[in-house]
């Protein structure tokens, strides 16, 4: 038996911090205590679309450290596969966030043992599977070579384009669904500011638009379509974009159309911002309604 939704991507120990605001160069600025939590993008998707009862495996690689063991952890309690995440010589992935009042935040990532998922890999993890779901905190050859191989293969795929990069024509021509925010979405539209729907001109078959408390756009050959989200006060957006991407794999495997698949992943997203960390934060199914 074979994953529906193979993630392909990063794992991290989130170092959080919350602190009343983000220090400037040069600056000390004092916060509170450490938080570690499991984080990462790819992780994070992960559990995502197993919290909605998705059969997911992740691809990645983690150090051996104490940090690849709260990630182990936290993708088995999950009921994440791991057997395609290797325990490699470098350290795990660490994530440095800050996290304002505000519930906003802003991370540096130290890649680590990231950056040793090599392209070759890829192959026999995508046998069975519906769904692939990619991010770019893996090495670009690496989502490239998934991207081609599961879209020869007749698997679905999904490339959240984050941390934003620029990823080659025939990778963006090979996606079924482009996942962009707002800025990423700013980022490829180019200074024209040009209508969201001229996402599909890059390449993919459809492109959604995540915009924070305004919930989603999703862009098709038929138009775009507006989903609202529902009303929460944030204490913490970390991994929220992770969530949404989860949410959204999970469905799209199950075989629910893109806008209905759309709007459960932004009612999960909504959610996962009301409680601290990434992981941790996310709804079990039944929490949703
Ligand atoms: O998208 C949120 C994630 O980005 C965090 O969990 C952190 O690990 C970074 O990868
Ligand atoms: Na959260």
């Amino acid at each position: 038996v074979t994953a529906q939704v193979l993630v392909v991507g990063s794992a991290n120990a989130d170092l959080i911090v919350a602190a009343d605001r983000r220090p400037g160069g040069g600056e000390t600025v004092l916060g509170g205590d450490t938080r570690t939590l499991p984080g990462g993008k790819g992780a994070n998707t992960a559990v995502a679309a197993a919290r909605l009862g998705a059969d997911v495996a992740l691809l990645g690689a983690v150090g051996d450290d104490a940090n690849g063991r709260l990630l182990l952890g936290s993708l088995r309690d999950a009921g994440v596969r791991t057997e395609f995440v290797r325990v490699v010589e470098r350290p795990t992935g660490v994530a440095y966030i800050t996290v304002t009042p505000d519930g906003e935040n802003s991370i540096l990532v130290s890649p680590g043992a990231n950056h040793a998922v090599a392209p070759d890999v890829v192959d026999g993890a995508l046998e069975g599977a519906r769904v692939l779901a990619t991010s770019l905190e893996t090495p670009l050859p690496t989502v490239e070579a998934a991207v081609s191989a599961a879209s020869a293969a007749g698997v679905l795929t999904m490339l959240n384009l984050s941390p934003v990069a620029s990823v080659g024509e025939s990778t963006l021509a090979a996606l079924d669904v482009l996942l962009v925010n707002e800025h990423e979405a700013g980022w490829l539209l180019g200074e024209s500011r040009e209508k969201e729907s001229a996402l599909l001109d890059l390449g993919p078959r459809a492109a959604v638009v995540t915009r924070g408390a305004r919930g989603a756009l999703v862009v098709t050959a038929d138009g775009v379509t507006e989903v609202s989200s529902p009303k929460v006060t944030p204490v913490d957006t970390t991994g929220a974009g992770d969530a949404f991407a989860g949410a959204l794999a999970c469905e799209l495997a199950g075989g629910v159309d893109l806008v209905a698949s759309v709007r459960t992943a932004v009612r999960f997203a909504a959610v996962s911002v009301t409680r601290a960390g990434a992981q941790p934060s996310y709804p079990a199914l039944s929490e949703l309604e």
